[in-house]
C-alpha cells in the first residue's frame, strides 16, 4: 500500500477519493462499535475511521492497535457531521473511512508524549530524541531549519558565491578555544584537531583565487557551554576577495532580509544600524546591546565628584566611574531594591546606590551625601520622575559597564519591558584590536590573529597598540551575539607586526601558522569575512528558548550526547592502536 497522500492535507476538496495514508497512531477512541484513530505523518493529523457496521472484520482488527503503532491504511475520504467537524485542524472537515489497513510495525509505551506543549523534563526529551523529534512543533523546527538553509544556499548562489568544504580533520592552532583532539595512529603521538572554524582555510581559498566563497560549517569548541553554545555547532561561514567591511555588511543585511521574507514572510528594514563598541559599551554595557528596550546607562561622574559618600568619590580617585540606570516607573519596594543590590553583587560589584523618585522628591539613604543642587542635576541627568528608580554603580570603568549591562538585561527582564516580537539587529563595529592578558602578560587578539587594524590605527601599534581599533564587525540580533567577521591582513609586515605585538617570534608564528604565512607570499588578495552562528540565527528566528531546541540531536550542558551516551571510554586495544596510555584524576575536581 504507497502513499498516495500526506495526512495532513486532506480536505473537503478530497471528499469522495480513495485515499492511502501511512504514519503514526496518535492516539485511538473506542466509541463503542467505532472506533476513531488520529494518524499523523509530518504534515500533520487525519481522524480515519474504523466502523464495525461497515466492517467487522476490520473493525476488531483495529482493536489491537495502540499509540505510535506504525500504519497504513487505505480507504474513502467523507466528510464528517457538521456537529463533529474539528476547526483545530486543517483536515478537521474530513475523516477517512478505513477499507484495508495493516500494522506496519508495533510500538512500546513511549516514555513521552509524543505532542507539542508536554512539561517532561530536557534529559528525558533528549534520551528519546526520535520520539521528540516526532512532536509537531519539533518537526516544524526540522523543516524550518532545513528551509533557511535551503535560502541561504539559493541566495548565495545567486550572488556567485561558491560553497567548498574544508577539513574537519586538521592541524591545531593556538589562540582560541580550547581544541578537540583526534589522535593519529599512523603517526604516534600526532593529532588532529576538529576545526574550531573554517578560518585558516577560508583564508586560503581566497590566495586560491575562489574569490566569494561560503560553506555551512561544522565547528568544534571544548568550552564552558551555555543556553546559546553547544560544542559543535554550526556556521554559515563565508569569505570575500577584494572587499571592504561595506560590502559585507550590506551582503549579510540583504541576505538577512532575504531570508525572514522567504522563511517567516517578516520584512526587515535595511540597513541595519551600526554602533561602534565604545559606545555599546558605555550606552548599554554590552558589546551585545539588546535594543528592544531602552534602559540606558548614563554616566554622572562628574556630577557626584564632589559629594560626601566616600564610595564613589572613592571610586573616581581610582580613576573609575559612577553610572547609572533609570528604572523608569519600576515603582520597587525595598525587598526588590535589595535583590537588585544581591544580583549586582553576585556579579562583582561591590554594592548597588539606589534613589526612589517620588512626588515629594527622592528617597534614600545616601541622601544627605549630596547638596540640593546636586540631586536636582541629577535627577535631570537621569531624567527622574515619580515612581522612577534610580540605581548606580561606582567601580572601575569596564567593571561599571558589566554590571551595569547585566543590570540593565536584568531589570529588563523584571520589569517586563522585552518586545518579544521585535527584531533589533545591530551591527557592533570598531572592536579594539588587542586586549592585554594580564596572567599571561602579553597582548592577545581579540577577534584572531589576522584580524586587520583600521588603516588610520596602524601607527599606533607602534604607541598605544590597545587604543588601535579593527576592522571587526559583530552581527548582535536581541542581544545575541549571531555572527562576527572581519577585514584580514593581506600584507607581510602587518602580519609579522602583529605576531610580534602577540608576543610570537617570527619563528614560533611560522611554526603555528607558517602554511598560511607561506601561502600569503603568493599574491594575497585583500579579503575578508564573516560567520553567522546558524542555530543562534535560527533559534530567534523561530522564538526558541535554547539552541538545543534547533540542533536535532544537541548535547547537555556537560557535553554529553544522552542517545548515544558519547562520550564514552573505548576499548583498551582501540587506546593501545593509538599508542595512548590513560592517566587519570584521582578525583573528579582535578578535571
Ligand atoms: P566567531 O568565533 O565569532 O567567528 O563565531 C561566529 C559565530 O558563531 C556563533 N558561535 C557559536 N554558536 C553556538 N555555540 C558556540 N559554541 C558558538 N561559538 C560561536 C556565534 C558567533 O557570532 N572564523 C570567525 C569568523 C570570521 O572571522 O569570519 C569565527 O568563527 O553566533
Ligand atoms: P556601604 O557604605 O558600603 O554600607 O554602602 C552604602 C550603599 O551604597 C549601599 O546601598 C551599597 O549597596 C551601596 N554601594 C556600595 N558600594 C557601591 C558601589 N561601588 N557602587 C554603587 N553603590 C555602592
Amino acid at each position: 500500500m504507497k502513499k498516495t497522500h500526506d495526512c495532513g492535507i486532506l480536505k473537503a476538496a478530497n471528499i469522495g477519493e480513495t485515499v492511502c495514508l501511512s504514519g503514526w497512531i496518535q492516539g485511538r477512541r473506542d466509541h463503542g462499535g467505532i472506533i476513531f484513530v488520529d494518524l499523523r505523518d509530518r504534515t500533520g493529523i487525519v481522524q480515519v475511521v474504523f466502523d464495525c457496521e461497515r466492517n467487522k472484520e476490520i473493525f476488531h482488527l483495529a482493536e489491537a492497535l495502540r499509540s505510535e503503532y506504525v500504519l497504513s491504511v487505505s480507504g474513502e475520504v467523507k466528510p464528517r457531521d457538521p456537529e463533529t467537524v474539528n476547526p483545530k485542524i486543517p483536515t478537521g472537515e474530513v475523516e477517512v473511512f478505513v477499507r484495508e489497513f495493516t500494522i506496519l510495525n508495533p510500538s512500546k509505551t513511549p516514555p513521552i508524549y509524543v505532542e507539542d506543549d508536554i512539561d517532561v523534563d530536557e534529559n528525558l526529551r533528549l534520551r528519546y530524541r526520535y520520539l521528540d523529534l516526532r512532536r509537531p512543533e519539533m518537526q516544524k523546527k526540522l523543516f524550518m531549519r532545513h528551509k533557511i538553509i535551503k535560502k541561504i544556499r539559493d541566495y548565495l548562489d545567486d550572488q556567485g558565491f561558491w560553497e567548498v568544504e574544508t577539513p574537519v580533520l586538521t592541524r591545531s592552532t593556538p589562540e582560541g578555544a580550547r581544541d578537540y583532539l583526534v589522535p593519529s595512529r599512523i603517526r604516534a603521538g600526532s593529532f588532529y584537531a576538529l576545526p574550531q572554524s573554517p578560518q585558516l582555510f577560508k583564508q586560503l581559498l581566497m590566495v586560491a583565487g575562489t574569490e566569494k566563497y561560503f560553506q555551512i560549517a561544522r565547528c568544534f569548541r571544548d568550552e564552558d557551554l551555555r543556553a546559546d553554545r553547544q560544542p559543535e555547532f554550526t556556521q554559515l561561514d563565508m569569505e570575500l576577495s577584494f572587499v571592504e567591511t561595506d560590502d559585507i555588511l550590506s551582503l549579510i543585511e540583504s541576505l538577512v532580509q532575504y531570508i525572514y521574507h522567504e522563511a517567516l514572510g517578516i520584512e526587515l528594514t535595511i540597513p541595519f544600524p551600526r554602533m561602534p563598541y565604545r559606545e555599546a559599551m558605555e550606552r548599554y554595557g554590552s558589546d551585545k546591546p539588546d535594543l528592544r528596550f531602552s534602559l540606558e546607562i548614563k554616566e554622572v561622574s562628574d556630577l557626584v565628584s564632589d559629594c560626601q559618600f566616600k564610595v564613589f568619590t572613592g571610586a573616581l580617585k581610582k580613576g573609575g566611574v559612577v553610572r547609572g540606570i533609570n528604572a523608569k516607573g519600576a515603582a520597587f519596594s525595598r525587598k526588590d531594591v535589595d535583590d537588585l543590590t544581591e544580583f549586582c553583587i553576585q556579579l562583582g560589584a561591590k554594592g548597588l546606590a539606589w534613589f526612589m523618585v517620588g512626588t515629594e522628591g527622592l528617597k534614600s539613604p545616601l541622601l544627605k551625601f549630596f547638596t540640593e543642587e546636586r540631586l536636582e542635576q541629577l535627577s535631570s541627568q537621569m531624567e527622574a520622575e515619580a515612581g522612577d528608580v534610580l540605581f548606580f554603580v561606582a567601580d572601575a570603568q569596564e567593571k561599571a559597564e558589566d554590571i551595569l549591562g547585566h543590570l540593565r538585561n536584568h531589570l529588563a527582564g523584571k520589569m517586563n519591558l522585552v518586545k518579544e516580537e521585535e527584531n533589533r539587529f545591530l551591527w557592533v563595529v570598531d572592536f579594539p584590536l588587542l586586549s592585554y592578558d594580564p596572567e599571561e602578560k602579553r597582548y592577545v587578539a581579540n577577534h584572531h590573529p589576522f584580524t586587520s587594524p583600521r588603516d588610520e590605527d596602524i601607527n599606533l601599534l607602534n604607541t598605544e597598540p590597545l587604543k588601535a581599533r579593527a576592522k571587526a564587525y559583530d552581527l548582535v540580533l536581541n542581544g545575541l551575539e549571531v555572527g562576527g567577521g572581519s577585514i584580514r591582513i593581506h600584507r607581510r609586515e602587518l602580519q609579522e607586526k602583529m605576531f610580534e605585538l602577540l608576543g610570537f617570534t617570527t619563528e614560533e608564528a611560522y611554526e603555528q601558522f607558517g602554511f598560511l604565512l607561506q601561502a600569503f607570499e603568493y599574491g594575497t588578495p585583500p579579503h575578508g569575512g564573516i560567520a553567522l552562528g546558524l542555530d543562534r540565527l535560527i533559534m530567534l528566528m523561530l522564538g526558541a528558548s535554547s539552541i538545543r531546541e534547533v540542533i536535532p540531536f544537541p548535547k547537555t550542558a556537560s557535553g554529553s550526547c544522552l542517545l548515544t551516551d558519547a562520550p564514552a571510554p573505548v576499548a583498551e586495544n582501540q587506546l593501545d592502536e593509538l599508542f595512548i596510555r590513560l592517566q587519570l584524576p584521582e578525583d573528579e575536581e582535578e578535571i
